[in-house]
């Protein structure tokens, strides 16, 4: 439960803190590489690095590395905080002033410091033959424990710059030093760390022990009454009390609970200062405490120095930086501990504050001028570097003032304030002029819009009118088209009716000379008719004299041709008759002849059967005994044969018949002499003859029957002899089929 509380606390601080100071350390990390580690300085003499890390919870460490080359310093630093260091390589010296004064230690790789908050310290780098390194890594308690809520200002400031931060008139006052001498240490500021041989003859300083412990001390030999009186009462009167500083400048009263018992355990003290005319609260400030004071009585000036300018460091709200400002009576003025200031009474006038100090330690303000200036606590080689001046500068700004709290300042705050009217004038005036600078190059924009619209405008318009000088032109055109083309149309109208014109011209003319021509035409025609006519006329009296010849002719070849045909006539009647006759005795011999001829074919077809059947029968007897695959050869050899034997046939019929009529007449004396034979042989010849030789003595038969007619007779045999050949064709058709 309780853990639980305290975490979530730690988370709500965290927070706050990160809220508060969030712009003064971007990088919250629990890993920082060595290449994210922020550059602080860096010269051919050394160079400091430093990272910030954070727990997560409250704790932020700055952390610091710094490396210095052989035979070099860093410059004196007011430290902010307490500072742990390590050597990691190196040899040097380290210096710094505490209560008993200022120390100097040797250190070398390994050793380990503690330099308290408040210490003023500088280090020197051993030569080195082998040039080795002088490394110092530190860290930095940036948690004010004590007062949480002061905002961490960085780890140490420059002590030059606590010098130079103040105003010219002020160190000129506060040194007693002439501005010449001001001047020359506020020239060229050199770098943290530089090169730096000691003089082998360092002139010591013969009392600085003695001063610094004063100093520190806060003992000075300005205090006059060294005896306070101390209470334990509930109450204490400041005026009771005598001032701890008072000179001709004024006085200062501190209450702590040294004086005052009851403040024991309380965080705060008391103060107040009562500058008279013309002074100043020397060049100050407070290690521990912060101040926050009550203007009581006049007006005054107060200047308060940045100490440092911690890198990465940003935002309004913490801005460190110089200022100064007047004061009157009633108003509050803060001052953060570790910024060194002065307050400044006017010329006419005293000046008085009352004030409460965060006084938590022994708080021991430490002062710029005079013989407990911190300066006299730092080896004087050193301040001539640090300020880059000639021992004789550094010389007379450490002698001339002893006085180093309540000094004279003639005209300081009339100055100052001058110093910040102007500064505010200037601002005023810059502003001003950024103001008119601004408005400027508003109007000018202003000027630049309303020309550019001007011209966008100028532009349009003459677009406009250029498109409606275009439209206008179109339309100009078009009107001048629309007229040309009328003035076409009408001119082609015209064009068209002259043609027309014409052509009416042209077609009137040729209907006329169409109808000329046609009248020539009908003219020509009828005389042609009449022509035709005539010759029609003429011809027809020609046809009808040659019809009437050709009737005339035909007439008489009738006439001639039925004489004829009588004569015809009465001939083949003669002929007819006589023709009728010689039929019938041809009849005669013609049924005579067929009975003979059928009774022989009769015969001869049987003999022939009974052959053929016999032949069929021989045939079909050996046909059976010949083989079978033969069978077919055979066939188309038979029928072969057959187409042979018909050819033959044929052939020897043919050549019988050519044979025939000449052979005739050669037969008619060979028949004369057959003839005779056969009236010896008892006409056995012929009985005996098969095939044609039969035949052929038939036929010669027969045409000694018909010797008186030869010409008749052979027709007749022709006809017999292709009437049989037909017959002998169909029966061979027969047998084949
Ligand atoms: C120191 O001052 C002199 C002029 O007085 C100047 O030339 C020189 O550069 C300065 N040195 C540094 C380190 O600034
Ligand atoms: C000290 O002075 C050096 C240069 O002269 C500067 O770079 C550095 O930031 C100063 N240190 C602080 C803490 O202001
Ligand atoms: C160095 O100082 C000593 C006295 O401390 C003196 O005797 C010596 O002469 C000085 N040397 C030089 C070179 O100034
Ligand atoms: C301050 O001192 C002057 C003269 O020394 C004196 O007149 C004045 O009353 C003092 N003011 C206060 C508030 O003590
Ligand atoms: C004193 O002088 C300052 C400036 O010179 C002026 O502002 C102020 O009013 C004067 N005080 C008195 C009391 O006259
Ligand atoms: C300053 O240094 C020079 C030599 O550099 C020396 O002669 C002179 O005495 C020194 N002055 C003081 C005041 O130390």
């Amino acid at each position: 439960m309780g853990k639980m509380t305290s975490t979530l606390l730690a988370a709500i601080f965290l927070w706050s803190l990160v809220t508060i100071n969030g712009e003064g350390f971007p990088k919250f990390g629990r890993l920082v590489p060595m290449e994210s580690r922020r550059t602080l300085v860096t010269t051919d003499s050394g160079l400091i690095t430093a990272a910030d890390v954070h727990d997560g919870y409250r704790g932020l460490y700055h952390l610091q590395f710094i490396t210095m080359e052989p035979s070099s310093l860093f410059l004196p630093v007011l430290l902010h905080t307490d500072m742990l260091f390590y050597v990691q390589t190196g040899h040097g010296t380290v210096s710094y002033t505490t209560e008993d004064g200022t120390t100097r230690v040797d250190v070398e790789r390994g050793d380990i410091y503690r330099l308290e908050e408040g210490t003023v310290f500088y280090v020197r780098s051993h030569p080195s033959p082998m040039r080795e390194k002088l490394r110092i890594n530190a860290i930095f308690d940036t948690n004010n424990m004590e007062n949480p809520s002061e905002s961490f200002v960085g780890a140490y400031s420059n002590i030059s710059d606590l010098v130079r931060g103040f105003d010219e008139k002020v160190l000129e006052m506060g040194f007693g030093v002439s501005k010449e001498i001001i001047r020359s240490i506020e020239g060229v500021k050199p770098p943290s760390i530089i090169p730096f041989t000691p003089k082998k003859n360092e002139s010591k300083k013969h009392n600085w022990k003695e001063g610094i412990f004063e100093a520190l001390l806060g003992s000075p030999t300005d205090i006059i009454n060294k005896k306070k009186k101390k209470t334990k009462t509930k109450t204490f009167n400041i005026y009771s009390t005598s001032p701890d500083v008072e000179n001709c400048n004024g006085w200062s009263i501190a209450v702590t609970k040294k004086e005052f018992r009851s403040l024991k355990g309380s965080h705060f003290g008391v103060f107040m200062v009562n500058l008279t005319e013309g002074s100043m609260m020397g060049p100050h400030w407070n290690p521990t405490a912060t101040e926050i004071a009550v203007v009581i009585e006049g007006q005054g000036m107060v200047q308060v120095v940045c100490p440092s300018k911690p890198s990465g460091e940003g935002g309004d709200t913490f801005r460190c930086q110089n200022t100064q400002f007047r004061v009157k009576e009633g108003d509050l003025f803060v001052v953060p501990r570790y910024h060194p200031m002065v307050q400044i009474s006017f010329n006419n006038n005293s000046f008085v504050f009352v004030g409460f100090s965060t006084m938590v330690k022994k708080n021991y303000p430490q002062f710029l001028v005079g013989e407990r200036s911190v300066l006299q606590t730092i080896e004087r080689g050193i301040l001539e570097v640090s300020f880059n001046s000639s021992n004789t500068t550094i010389e007379t700004l450490l002698t001339s003032q002893r006085e180093s709290i309540m000094l004279s300042c003639t005209s300081c705050a009339e100055e100052l304030e001058r110093k910040v009217e102007e500064e505010v004038e200037r601002q005023k005036k810059e502003e001003e002029e950024a103001r008119k600078r601004e408005e400027e190059e508003a109007r000018k924009r202003e000027e630049e819009e309303e020309a550019r619209r001007e011209e966008e405008e100028a532009r349009r318009r003459e677009e406009e009118e250029e498109a409606r000088r275009e439209e206008e032109e179109a339309r100009r055109r078009e009107e001048e088209e629309a007229k040309k083309r009328e003035e076409e149309e009408a001119r082609r109208r015209e064009e068209e009716e002259a043609k027309k014109r014409e052509e009416e011209e042209a077609r009137r003319r040729e209907e006329e000379e169409a109808k000329k021509r046609e009248e020539e035409e009908a003219r020509r025609r009828e005389e042609e008719e009449a022509r035709r006519e005539e010759e029609e006329a003429r011809r027809r009296e020609e046809e009808e004299a040659k019809k009437r010849e050709e009737e005339e002719a035909r007439r008489r070849e009738e006439e001639e041709a039925k004489k004829k045909e009588e004569e015809e006539a009465r001939r083949r009647e003669e002929e007819e008759a006589k023709k009728k006759e010689e039929e019938a005795t041809r009849e005669e011999e013609e049924t005579e002849r067929r009975e003979e001829e059928e009774a022989r074919e009769r015969e001869e077809k049987e003999a022939k059967r009974i052959e053929e059947e016999e032949a069929k029968r021989r045939e079909e007897a050996r046909m059976r005994e010949e083989e079978e695959a033969k069978k077919r050869e055979e066939e188309a050899r038979r029928r072969e044969e057959e187409e042979t034997k018909k050819r033959e046939e044929e052939e020897a019929k043919r050549r019988e018949e050519e044979e025939a009529p000449t052979t005739r007449e050669k037969e008619q004396t060979t028949e004369e002499k057959q003839e005779a034979a056969r009236k010896e042989g008892g006409g056995r010849g012929w009985k005996k003859g098969g095939g044609r030789g039969g035949e052929e003595e038939r036929r010669v038969n027969k045409k000694q029957k018909g010797e008186e007619e030869p010409t008749e007779r052979e027709r007749e045999e022709e006809q017999a002899t292709r009437r049989l050949e037909r017959q002998r064709e169909e029966i061979h058709e027969r047998e084949r089929g």
